[in-house]
């Protein structure tokens, strides 16, 4: 029998854009007001990657060579890159690829991973289990959405929330017993119909009708994506402090998904943690998908210490969700 290891991240790189879209800015858009934005979503700000030809694979690269330079690591060693995305550069190839390419990684296979605001999560989940097959060094897990491009800035009800960003960790076996301890993930796809993109895939191929019709912009029908969210990231992080006998006294720091402040505040309260254990970036960030906890992990990391218990956990389009549990490792 061969020898499993944990996974550690043993690094993590973020990158977003310069460009910031306010609130004020968005006032001057559409029918809305900074005062609503703030106390219905806890945002203020957003990043948007505005450059012409700048793409997801730009920023999840920028990310990823933040690893490269942190760990002197080069890039030859890679041996695979999961991009989580809902907004890859091309329908294909994988996003993962083309970072893949503008890194360096020329040993390394790569693919991409479709599971919304909690393709970050899942990813993580996939690239952990890489390592703990024993087949794999060195996993690279990236997190990326330049939902800008999905967005209308006439339709108020998405455009205030999302932004561009990515974020990305490296994947090494574990030196002891820190590390990717475990998650429960979970997918509904009967909550397809309240946020989705309706044309430009396999059902409905780009016609300039469905184009005229705005169709290949995220839909989202906020209520009760909301509703399923509170719900959703509240009881699976429960479940999984639950699983281990732990409870908010052991935990060191909550990882919330970003989509919006009283989400994340339902979750915090549901496993008795104080505000100031929970890592919160939405003010700047808005929502950036795929990069909201890789994001936040990149903040906080030099406030993170060896065998901290932190829960990552997110809810997403899908529907999508889950929590996982891990000891930090450096
Ligand atoms: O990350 C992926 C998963 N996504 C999420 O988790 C997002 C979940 N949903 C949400 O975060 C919230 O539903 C939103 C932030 C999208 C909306 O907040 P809400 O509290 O659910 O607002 P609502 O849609 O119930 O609308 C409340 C009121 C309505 O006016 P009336 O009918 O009460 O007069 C809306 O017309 O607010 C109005 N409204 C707005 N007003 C100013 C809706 N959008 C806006 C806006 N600016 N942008």
């Amino acid at each position: 029998m061969s020898q499993t290891n944990k996974a550690a991240i043993t690094a993590v790189g973020g990158y977003v854009p310069e460009t910031k879209l306010t609130n004020f800015d968005l006032e001057k858009m559409v029918d809305t007001n900074d005062e609503w934005i703030r106390t219905r979503t806890g945002i203020s700000e957003r990043r948007i990657l505005r450059e012409p030809g700048k793409a997801s694979s730009d920023m999840g690269a920028r990310a990823v060579e933040e690893i490269l330079r942190k760990k002197n690591l080069d890039p030859l060693e890679i041996d695979c890159i999961i991009c989580a995305t809902v907004t890859p550069d091309m329908i294909f190839p994988a996003t993962a690829n083309i970072i893949g390419d503008k890194i360096g990684a020329k040993n390394a296979f790569g693919f991409d991973l479709g599971a919304a605001c909690s393709g970050f999560l899942f990813a993580l989940h996939t690239g952990a289990s890489f390592i703990e097959s024993g087949r794999y060094k060195k996993i690279i897990v990236v997190g990326v959405d330049k939902m800008s491009s999905i967005i209308d800035y006439t339709d108020r009800a998405t455009c205030i929330i999302f932004g561009d960003g990515a974020g990305a960790v490296l994947l090494e076996p574990s030196k002891d017993e820190d590390g990717f301890q475990d998650a429960i993930l979970k997918s509904d796809g009967s909550g397809r119909e309240y946020l989705h993109i309706k044309a430009g895939g396999s059902l409905k191929p780009a016609t300039v009708e469905s184009v005229l019709a705005k169709e290949h912009y995220a839909f989202q029908d906020g209520q009760p994506v909301f509703k399923f969210a509170v719900k959703g990231m509240a009881d699976v992080s429960a479940e999984l402090l639950e699983k281990h006998n732990l409870t908010g006294d052991d935990i060191a720091w909550l990882v919330p998904h970003q989509a919006n402040l009283r989400i994340i505040d339902a979750t915090a309260n549901r496993m008795n943690l104080p505000k100031e254990k929970v890592m919160i970036n939405i003010q700047k960030y808005g929502n950036t998908t795929a990069a909201t906890i890789p994001l936040c992990l990149w903040e906080w990391e030099s406030k993170l210490n060896k065998g901290d218990n932190l829960i990552l956990a997110a809810f997403g389009g899908g529907f999508t969700w889950g929590a996982a549990w891990i000891k930090w490792a450096y």
